[in-house]
């Protein structure tokens, strides 16, 4: 009964619920509960710490940690509560920078308590930088994302720059710790260059490549939170901080790989840095067809089979609603229909996923791009709503293109293909889609809720 009430039991059920919660986190079904799961398991983790800890702890501490429990809570569910779902990734990249930030903060106020042991001093002064990083780093990519921040800057050499900092804070945290100092200066001063290279870091990487970089800062963070847990013997902090460590590691590492471009591509900022107003790779000729709502209309009605390809431009225009009564007006007329989702079509992971479920989409409707790449070329109709890049065939078939390699959902395999977007202009890679110009694509312009709203209207009169 005694280890019931022990901090270690309060700590190996909220490490549990961290494991359940991040698991459940894989299928869009289950990723609410698991969230609650996890964030239950957070809330017991803080409260045992608060009630079952056994050290000295004065009533000003106490308060002081109080009110900043009230403060946090209260305007982190303000925030979450408000924020739009195409401006998570700036959400998340603040909370991001908020994490690497405790971490940095516990090393300074740690460090020297911890004079004269070497492997504190190691642990603290490795968390520190890496929190530091992190937070500064964070900080920018928010910058860039809410537009601050509106083109990639790159300094004279900015590579060799990075690597000559980075190679000077390695040696003299090292100095730090081999040489058994106690002073703040060099402490400090460890601090503002990690802040440095955080910040030089993420500058020069373009605005649109971010979501893989709040990823990778998001696996520093939880290195760095690792790390204060093995300083602070402390389980929960430890399972926590290597979860969230190894989980932005392999998130950073999937979408890397669902773009075909390695890490070293997006920190040097190959491509995705104008947010898509260059085009690169050859010039493609020919005329396009465009179609009116009507003869679109009249296509789908007369289909056996429908596949939506959703990509960021449905989530700009917010016509998930929309979208979801074309499929099941489509549905309830007989057609078969279903959305075909690329890993990596909006701006953050399982954005077309998120979008869908706000709207109640069945999973079942949801096909990955594995398993539908098969189906396209028995279906009549492709209709590709706001996607570009993750429909476009230079993939396959043109080696001089930034995105050659990258595997693409294969709509050109359809009978007919319909993309509806507002203009000629390129998505996030900046490039020409010769889908366009394809003789069974069919240009359906304008902002996606709007023309959905009037196909969805047309139909219903059909
Ligand atoms: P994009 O290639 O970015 O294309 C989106 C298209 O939507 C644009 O061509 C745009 O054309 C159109 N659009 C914008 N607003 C619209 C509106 N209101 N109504 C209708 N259309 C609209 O998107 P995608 O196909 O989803 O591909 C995603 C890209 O982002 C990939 O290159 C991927 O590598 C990259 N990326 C993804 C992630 C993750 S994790 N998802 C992370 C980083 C980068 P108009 O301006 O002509 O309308």
């Amino acid at each position: 009964m005694e280890y019931i009430f022990s901090l270690e039991f309060i700590y190996l059920i909220a490490s549990i619920t961290y494991i359940v919660g991040l698991k459940m986190l894989g299928h869009p079904e289950t990723a609410r509960r698991g969230n609650l799961i996890a964030a239950a398991g957070m809330t017991i983790a803080i409260f045992g710490t608060l009630f079952l800890y056994q050290g000295e702890v004065s009533t000003k501490i106490y308060v002081l940690i109080a009110i900043a429990i009230v403060i946090g809570t209260i305007v982190g569910w303000l925030i979450a509560k408000k924020v739009d779902m195409t401006k998570m990734p700036e959400l998340v990249s603040l909370f991001n920078g908020m994490g690497g930030a405790s971490a940095a903060l516990i090393g300074l106020i740690e460090f020297h308590h911890n004079v004269g042991n070497p492997l504190h001093i190691a642990t603290i002064v490795a968390g520190m930088v890496i929190g530091s990083v992190s937070f500064a780093g964070s900080m920018i990519a928010l910058g860039k994302l809410n537009g601050t921040f509106k083109k990639p800057i790159r300094l004279p050499k900015y590579n060799l720059l990075n690597n000559l900092v980075l190679i000077g804070i390695i040696v003299f945290g090292v100095f730090i710790t081999m040489s058994g100092t106690s002073s703040q200066l060099f402490l400090y001063l460890l601090f503002f260059s990690a802040l440095a290279y955080g910040i030089l870091l993420v500058i020069p990487i373009g605005g649109a490549d971010m979501p893989v970089v709040i990823s990778l800062l998001n696996s520093f963070t939880g290195l760095a939170a690792a790390f204060a847990g093995f300083l602070y013997g402390n389980m929960v902090m430890l399972t926590g901080g290597i979860l969230v460590g190894s989980a932005g590691t392999i998130l950073t590492f999937a979408m890397c790989t669902a773009m075909n471009r390695s890490l070293s591509n997006v920190i040097f900022g190959a491509f995705g840095s104008s947010g898509g107003d260059d085009a690169e790779g050859h010039e493609i000729t020919g005329s396009i067809t465009k179609a009116s709502v009507s003869d679109v209309a009249i296509l789908m009605n007369y289909s056996q089979r429908v596949i939506i390809v959703p990509g960021y431009g449905l989530a700009v225009a917010q016509a998930q609603h929309v979208i979801h009564e074309l499929e099941q007006l489509l549905d309830s007329k007989g057609i078969d229909v279903k959305y075909a989702i690329h890993p990596v079509a909006g701006r953050m992971p399982g954005h077309m996923n998120v979008l869908l479920a706000e709207t109640n989409v069945e999973y079942d409707k949801l096909a990955e791009m594995e398993d539908v790449n098969p189906e396209f070329a028995s279906t009549d109709v492709v209709f590709v709503v706001g996607a570009n890049d993750v429909v476009n065939p230079a993939a396959h078939n043109d080696p001089s293109s930034p995105i050659y390699g990258m595997p693409i959902l294969e709509v050109e395999n359809a009978k007919h293909i319909i993309v509806n977007k507002r203009s000629m202009k390129p998505g996030y890679a900046g490039i020409e889609n010769e889908l366009f110009y394809n003789q069974k694509t069919s240009m359906l312009f304008g902002d996606a809720k709007d023309v959905l709203t009037k196909l969805v209207s047309e139909l219903k009169s059909m």
